[in-house]
């Protein structure tokens, strides 16, 4: 889908579809208003017949008057002028896409951005619509063999500005287009089975994405280069499985190489067992979901790159499978991960953390100025906050109020639980440094207990993405969270 910003008067915009906003009551918006005058008054009379109540998301579909342009119009509901919000105002573009991907219109110029949403101005409401466009418009097909499902692919999409207000929209359906690519692309890699999103899948995406881009480099550490490095706790993790683990380095300049980047590190498990303390069987093919982590960090440097942001960014992607056999590790082992520490692994599906661990370890080696790390890692944060809002675990206040400001600002919200000693002391271990697993309480916080003891003194956060990834159920499939969040608080940190 292409997205363009056309410029000049509701009536003479030339487009097979016009999308113009109504409300419950009251009067007509200014751009229906002009369509209904140009008409014959039709606006107006379909609000009185009744034909569209106005309620958020309803649609219908019209022929215009000859002193209109546009060969249709579709007037889409926008509630109570007064409550109109962001989260109207995203519920009354999805229904906008659907009901033109039930047509058969391939292009369409919208007018929906023109209303205001409470808070949402006019370059965040341009961003909004490429963003939730471009996610209404992914389609996964790459194990179906047929990808036609009777939806119409809209193939331009158009956003009506007055002259002078063109620039504020352009730069943010820009945005909002290029977040919505990163997201897409963290979609689709979480989607795709774990038979073909295996480590090594994960590491062609990021040379692909990396292939003509002078600002991004890859760089992928072998089994054997981990081996050196002394990485114990993450290799322990991969022991079971035939498939190679890759550690991949995404290093993103844009700019000066004095400035410190900053570091995220996403959890890649591409399958998650449990291992030899194997998951039960209900919903296990989820567990192809357990390297979302990865995948919105891979997804981020793709809206980074495209966005060219003025920072520099090291992504970092430990990836492997966690599957038991005959030389898996064993609850009661002892792994010693990269910077000494020694840990029992008291159970192998406390594995997230054993990979984590490392990569942070590693990550430091780049001096960050600040370390995000964005992992699937507890079911418990799914008990604690549902499916709403990750978990937000930090060493820093202001990096944890920076990144809840920007999950807030981005409608991709996160909510902070603690850290502290009382916590710590459950992952003590009779046999080793500590322990992998704390208890049947507060999972989510030891997991990230567990993360702290190998952060030294740069601040870091850890994103619990558990409940917020992906959906089960009839609509099971990615959701490209926490990339909204994470490019957020970037820009705003650039
Ligand atoms: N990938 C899972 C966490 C998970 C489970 C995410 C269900 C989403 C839905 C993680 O590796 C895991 O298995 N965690 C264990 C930790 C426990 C053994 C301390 C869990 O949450 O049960
Ligand atoms: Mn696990
Ligand atoms: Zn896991």
């Amino acid at each position: 889908m292409r997205f363009e910003v056309k410029t000049g008067a509701a009536t003479k915009v030339k487009t097979s579809c016009l999308i113009l906003p109504v409300y419950e009551s009251g009067p007509l918006t200014p751009a229906a208003r002009a369509v209904n005058t140009a008409s014959d008054g039709l606006i107006a009379d379909l609000l009185d017949g009744g034909d569209i109540r106005g309620k958020v998301g309803d649609t219908l579909l019209a022929r215009p008057g000859a002193g209109v342009a546009a060969k249709r119009i579709m007037l889409v509901g926008c509630g109570d002028k007064k409550k109109f919000d962001r989260k109207q105002y995203r519920r009354a573009l999805q229904a906008a896409y659907a009901a033109l991907a039930r047509t058969r219109h391939e292009d369409a110029v919208s007018c929906l951005h023109l209303e205001t949403a409470k808070g949402a101005d006019a370059g965040r409401r341009a961003q909004m619509t490429a963003e939730v466009w471009q996610n209404a418009s992914y389609r996964f097909t790459a194990t179906k063999s047929t990808s036609n499902n009777g939806a119409t692919e809209l193939k331009s999409l158009g956003l009506l500005a007055a002259g002078d207000k063109a620039a504020g929209i352009r730069k943010g359906v820009k945005r909002g287009e290029a977040i919505g690519a990163g997201m897409r692309l963290a979609r689709e890699l979480g989607n795709l089975p774990a038979n073909v999103c295996t480590p090594a899948h994960l590491v062609s995406e990021s040379r692909k994405l990396a292939r003509g881009n002078d600002r991004l480099k890859v760089e992928v550490l072998s089994e054997a280069d981990m081996k050196k490095l002394g990485m114990g706790s993450l290799l322990s993790v991969t022991a079971g499985t035939e498939e190679p683990a890759k550690l991949i380095v995404l290093k993103y300049s844009g700019a000066a190489k004095s400035k410190a980047p900053v570091a995220l590190v996403g959890k890649g498990v591409t399958f998650d067992s449990g291992g030899i303390s194997l998951k039960p069987g209900p919903a296990m093919d989820e567990m192809k979901f357990d390297m979302c982590g990865a995948a919105a960090v891979i997804g981020c440097m793709k809206t980074i790159a495209e966005l060219k942001l003025a920072i520099n960014v090291v992504g970092v992607v430990p990836a492997c499978e966690n599957l038991p056999s005959g030389i898996a590790t064993k609850p009661g082992d002892v792994v010693t991960a990269m910077n000494g520490k020694t840990i029992e692994v008291l159970n192998t599906d406390a594995e997230g953390r054993l990979i984590l661990c490392d990569a942070l370890t590693y990550v430091q080696k780049f001096k960050p100025r600040a370390i995000i790390d964005i992992a699937t890692l507890t079911g418990a944060c799914l008990i604690a906050l549902g499916k709403h809002r990750s978990g937000l675990l930090s060493n820093s206040d202001k990096l944890a109020s920076a990144l809840l400001k920007a999950g807030d600002a981005a409608d991709d919200p996160a909510w902070r639980l603690p850290l502290g000693d009382e916590y710590n002391e459950l992952l003590k271990s009779n046999f080793a440094d500590l322990a992998n697993i704390g208890g049947r309480y507060a999972g989510t916080i030891t997991a990230a207990c567990f993360l702290s003891a190998f952060v030294e003194d740069t601040d870091w956060a850890h994103l619990d993405i558990a409940g917020t990834a992906w959906h089960g159920g009839a609509k099971k499939g990615a959701t490209g969270r926490p990339v909204q969040l994470l490019i957020e608080y970037l820009i705003s940190h650039a």
